[in-house]
């Protein structure tokens, strides 16, 4: 079976900036970006851009059979695979841009957690921002959303400019540790109790 690393490293060859990485994120990342999942209850937990499964795998451990995991992929390839290898992860080909409309489509009012594998330093403002408006409208009051950023891109004007997004569309934002083991080095970014703007 071809190993995740080399079907990562395939799909950034085809298509380098929306895969965003050269390799999957490692087992520390993975448990840190999954802390907000419950340990208790039937949360809908959604996750964007999943790939080969990193946060997916920590998720399905932290839910333990409980609640429901969405899966939300725009590459057909790793959609597929990740079907086949995951039975109880409702994976979507889909653009994360249209989470409202998937949740809608499922009669789901809102998510509990959004787990973020998405490469945010690679999409342009404009990009930035409507899926950042999607995470919000899919996300109820007390709905938590986690994603990452790699440690040598965060001078970059496109990080900095999703940092200042996620600042207006989150009342709190805390950001974690430095995974240091991590290829490259990244750290998770906790955003609570999002900013729904008046309709
Ligand atoms: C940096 S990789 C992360 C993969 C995995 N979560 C990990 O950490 O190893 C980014 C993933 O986001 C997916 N992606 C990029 N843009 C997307 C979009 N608009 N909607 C859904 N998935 C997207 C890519 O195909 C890729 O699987």
């Amino acid at each position: 079976m071809i190993s995740d690393t080399s079907a990562f490293l395939t799909q950034f060859v085809r298509h380098p900036l929306a895969t965003g990485a050269v390799l999957p994120s490692g087992l520390t990342l993975a448990r840190d970006i999954t802390a907000a999942v419950p340990r208790a209850g039937h949360p809908l937990v959604v996750e964007l851009g999943p790939g080969t499964g990193a946060f997916t795998r920590a998720i399905q451990q932290r839910l333990a059979g409980r609640g429901r995991h969405l899966a939300v992929e725009l590459n057909p390839a790793f959609a597929t695979d990740l079907a086949r290898r995951h039975p109880t992860v409702e994976v979507v080909r889909a653009d994360a841009a249209a989470l409202p409309e998937l949740l809608a489509e499922r009669q789901v009012a809102s998510a509990d957690v959004v787990v973020s594998g998405l490469p945010w330093a690679a999409f342009p403002a404009r990009r930035q921002q409507a899926i950042l408006d999607a995470v919000v409208g899919a996300l109820g009051p007390g709905g938590v959303f986690t994603t990452f950023a790699y440690r040598h891109a965060l001078p970059t004007r496109p990080a900095r400019r999703f940092q200042w997004l996620l600042a207006g569309a989150f009342d709190e934002v805390t950001v974690g540790r430095t995974v240091w083991t991590n290829l490259p080095p990244a750290l998770v970014y906790h955003c609570r109790r999002p900013l729904h703007r008046d309709p």
